[in-house]
């Protein structure tokens, strides 16, 4: 048998030997998790750049090649022969669905997909103008009021109900936010409809437009939720096991997942980025100035859709979502000036030194606003798109912590930098 790796670590005057975990793709972590205790020293790590909070069987990515696998399957694979539901299955079970398996599955999402007639006053008490990724992080949180079971173990062993309730309401959650934005009477699921031609016609059928489903923008929605359906220990993710790991209920992590997917650095960038293509189009379509003002370190201002945590290469779902942009916006005059920039920016971004440098390529969220956009989609909707498609994800995520025994509370430590102890001071003796 192979000899173990193992790590050596010289502090304090001792010296540790770590064990080195290897994942199944060959890569390698030190496990430090005896080093507090046998040391008194801790790992500094901001922004966790280091630092790994699991093993996970989910997906895998290598950001240095540009690769992504869900379960052992390609997104490329994926993309082109699968779709959302399937896909959905796949990340929680770890297995692509047989025939009857899908069927179940599909009859449960479908079973599941009305919102309880309370829930829809909730919606009457938002500002008309509020942001449909706030209504929709309350919403999913509402839901621990509104479906029972919700304590750890019932959740634990209906895990496939609750997943099916999660992933279709979430869809009829967004409808209803976007149709009460616009002052629209709502539209209810159809059971004769699949998940994403529900999706359209929910959002986009109205009394006096017989929205009429369209193949290629059904199958262009399916691969857009397909490549946000699981990106690894991102922050929402994150964020989604470490409130899990209080024990959480299921819907309350997932709204924390949502919180933090809004950021503007995370979920929040396929909207800045449309805003951006936007302002440079008002402004003449000078791309030079923008990335100008992107090098500029006196300038807070950063090319969205840029850069990203892991992927040092060409984002795979970015080369997907752009090949499928330029087949959706063909007949969309409309859209052409914003695709045109954007190749543009892509080309110069490319070939400038501090971007090539940096490593910086266009990620997932470059090209997917153009899509959503041409699907009809407001910008506003743009992240929203994305939390339905990483529900399955946050789910497969939440579970497989939750069914690890050896799970604990996520609780980093710091180390402290404020004042040492201070005297109480009455307060009419400070200055
Ligand atoms: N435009 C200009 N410069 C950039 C950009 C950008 N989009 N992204 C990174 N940089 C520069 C930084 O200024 C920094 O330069 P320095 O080394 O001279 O200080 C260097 O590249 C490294 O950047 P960091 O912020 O340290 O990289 P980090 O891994 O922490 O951040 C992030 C990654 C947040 C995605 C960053 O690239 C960014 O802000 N991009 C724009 C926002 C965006 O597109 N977010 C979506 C990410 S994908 C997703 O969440 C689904």
């Amino acid at each position: 048998m192979a000899k173990k790796e193992k790590a050596k670590l010289i502090v304090g005057g001792r010296e540790l030997e770590l064990d080195v975990i290897v994942g199944s793709e060959g890569e390698r972590a030190i496990d430090i998790s005896r080093l507090r205790s046998e040391t008194g020293y801790i790992t500094l790590d901001e922004g966790f750049m280091n630092t790994g909070s699991c093993t996970s069987d989910i997906t895998f990515i290598n950001g240095e090649e540009g690769v992504l696998r869900y379960r052992g399957y390609s997104i490329e694979d994926l993309c082109e022969h699968s779709t959302f539901t399937e896909v959905s299955y796949l990340l929680l079970h770890n297995r692509l669905p047989n025939l009857e398996q899908r069927e179940n599955f599909s009859r449960l999402l479908n079973e599941h997909s009305l919102l309880h007639e309370d829930m829809r006053h909730f919606y009457n008490n938002f500002p008309h103008d509020a942001h449909p990724m706030n209504i929709l992080g309350t919403m999913v949180n509402a839901m621990s009021s509104f479906y029972p079971n919700v304590d750890l173990l019932s959740m634990r062993d209906n895990i496939d109900m609750t997943a099916a309730r999660l992933l279709s309401k979430i869809r009829t959650i967004a409808c209803y936010a976007y149709k009460k934005t616009m002052g629209h009477p709502i539209v209810y699921p159809q059971k004769d409809f699949k998940y994403c031609e529900n999706f359209l016609r929910m959002m986009f059928w109205s009394p006096v437009n017989n929205y009429e489903l369209d193949a290629d923008r059904v199958r262009a929605l399916s691969v857009l939720l397909v490549l946000h359906a699981d990106h690894e220990q991102n922050c929402s993710t994150s964020t989604v096991r470490l409130v899990g790991s209080a024990h959480a209920n299921l819907y309350a992590s997932i709204s924390a997942g949502i919180s933090a997917l809004w950021g503007p650095l995370h979920g929040g960038a396929n909207q800045a980025v449309i805003d951006m293509l936007e302002k440079i189009h008002r402004q003449g379509g000078d791309i030079k100035k923008f990335i100008a003002k992107a090098k500029d370190k006196k300038s807070s201002f950063r090319l969205s859709g840029f850069g990203h945590r892991v992927y040092k290469n060409y984002d795979p779902r970015a080369k997907i979502i752009k090949k499928m942009c330029s087949r959706v916006l063909e007949d969309e005059a409309e859209h052409q000036p914003l695709l045109d920039i954007a190749l543009r920016l892509e080309e110069a971004v490319l070939q400038d030194e501090y971007f090539i440098s940096r490593k910086l390529y266009p990620n997932v969220d470059f090209y997917s606003g153009l899509v959503y956009m041409a699907l009809g989609f407001p910008t506003n909707m743009f992240t929203v798109l994305f939390a339905i498609g990483r529900m399955p994800g946050w789910i497969a995520h939440w579970k497989e912590m939750i069914q690890n025994p050896k799970a604990k509370i996520g609780r980093p430590r710091q180390i402290y930098t404020g004042s040492r102890q201070r005297d109480y001071v009455p307060i009419q003796q400070r200055s």
